[in-house]
């Protein structure tokens, strides 16, 4: 059957397009990153701010949004003390509060905005004053400190920020997670390293009064706000959620497994040899990020159901695939930051230099090197040699693939080792 042009699938049909852009793949990366935040928000230990960076569509708002769903219907074990004050105001606990960062309408970032993004996730769009204040009234008092202040800065508003702060406290709020978090360094003219301090000094102000760590997401435009002072740095956990690296035979063999199970979900028949022969190609237009391949197999997948085609060939992949320009670009940004984050680790000698100072600099103490078998560190509190600085995380790290997905994964990078990319696309 052939419906081409039709603008509406069939019940059914959507149904299995849903259900396909719903299935979320668990991989290493994934697992890994996940790992990492789970241990920091049930822990924070003295953390104000954790930096979570890595390439555009790697999957970060996934990660994070599969973390908060997880946690806030888990709900964390609570104090007793907190419980009472729950109970009183009727609305259940919760521990995660994500918003997404929005880019400022003027040249800075809006704290008072983001006071009432929170608010109104809290359920708490009215606080009581002498009279009950619609947040979103003319009555702006942020614009009381007009002038060269941070508080007109930054568009701030204690009296909000204040509110705010009582309601997290009430709803048991542990972390806020800011999604986009690179707005936060929209700081408009004359942007600076200490208008950026400033940001991380605000944000971890909020943590001293209220104990809620705070978890920016985004891209390697993050990279700027690491370790501005000292006392940011003590008080920050970096992560990194990296792409798969065609270098890394691991990360090869990974990034076939990924690409197998997302082709066993697709709602249509499939030639999963013949494709999976192709994986280089997958690779080539994903940058070998997960999300931006399953966003790719959605629109192919949407264009054959909508064609009323019973099979996702290679030519309906080809036509949705992201141009060479596009990739080349995405490429540029992720390999930029990688570099950043590789040459940032790799300096021992900086370091060596001042702790030693006015003894044999050439006197540098041997690295620490991982036991095999342990779990994964967290990129920046290795100190490793420039030459293996940067590596993704060796083979014994990995999650154990099941042998099926590993044998096919294997022997289709035997035949991509001699094979071409399709000549069809751009
Ligand atoms: N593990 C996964 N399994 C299936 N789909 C995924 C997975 N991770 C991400 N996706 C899908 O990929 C797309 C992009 O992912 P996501 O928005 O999480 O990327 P991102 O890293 O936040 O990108 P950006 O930096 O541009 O915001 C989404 O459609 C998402 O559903
Ligand atoms: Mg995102």
């Amino acid at each position: 059957m052939n419906n081409f042009g039709a603008d509406k699938l069939s019940v059914r049909d959507q149904e299995k397009l849903d259900r396909f852009k719903e299935y979320a793949v668990s991989h290493s990366q994934l697992a890994k990153i996940d790992k990492e935040l789970m241990r920091a928000i049930r822990e924070p230990a003295g953390l104000a701010h954790v930096l979570v960076y890595g390439p555009s569509g790697v999957g970060k708002t996934t990660m994070i949004r599969q973390i908060t769903r997880r946690l806030n219907e888990m709900q964390l074990p609570q104090s007793a003390a907190k419980s009472i004050a729950y109970s009183q105001d009727n609305l259940p606990p919760l521990p995660l509060l994500l918003l997404e960062t929005r880019p400022p309408d003027g040249g800075a970032f809006n704290r008072a905005d983001y006071y009432r993004t929170a608010l109104k996730l809290l359920g708490e769009p009215f606080y009581e004053r002498r009279m009950l204040v619609n947040i979103d009234s003319e009555q702006v008092w942020e614009k009381k400190g007009r002038g060269r202040t941070k508080t007109a800065q930054f568009n701030d508003s204690p009296e909000l920020r204040h509110v705010l702060e009582d309601a997290m406290s009430r709803r048991g709020v542990q972390a806020v997670i800011l999604d986009e978090a690179q707005h936060l360094m929209k700081l408009g003219s004359g942007s600076s390293a200490g208008k950026l301090l400033d940001q991380l000094d605000w944000i971890k102000s909020m943590t001293n009064v209220t104990g809620v760590v705070h978890i920016l997401i985004g891209t390697y435009e993050l990279l700027s706000f690491r370790n501005l002072s000292g006392q940011a740095s003590r008080r920050g956990l970096d992560l990194h959620f990296p792409r798969y690296l065609f270098q890394h035979e691991p990360d090869r063999q990974d990034f076939q497994g990924v690409l197998l199970a997302l082709l066993k979900q697709v709602p249509l028949s499939v030639e999963m040899e013949m494709l999976m022969q192709h994986w280089v190609y997958f690779y080539e237009r994903s940058i070998g990020c997960v999300g931006v391949l399953k966003d790719w197999l959605i629109r192919a997948v949407a264009a054959a159901l909508y064609d009323g085609s019973e099979a996702l060939t290679l030519e309906y992949l080809q036509d949705h695939a992201l141009s060479l320009a596009q990739c080349e670009r995405m490429a540029l940004d992720a390999t930029e930051g990688e570099q950043e984050l590789r040459y940032a680790e790799s300096r021992r000698e900086p370091l060596w230099r001042l702790l030693q100072a006015g003894m044999d600099a050439s006197a540098i103490p041997a690295p620490v090197e991982r036991s095999a078998g342990a779990s994964a560190p967290v990129v920046s509190a290795q100190m490793t040699s420039p030459s293996s600085s940067g590596e993704a995380p060796t083979k014994n790290t990995r999650r154990k693939r099941s042998t099926k997905t590993k044998d096919k994964g294997e022997a289709a990078l035997k035949e991509a080792e001699t094979a071409k990319t399709p000549s069809r696309g751009s």
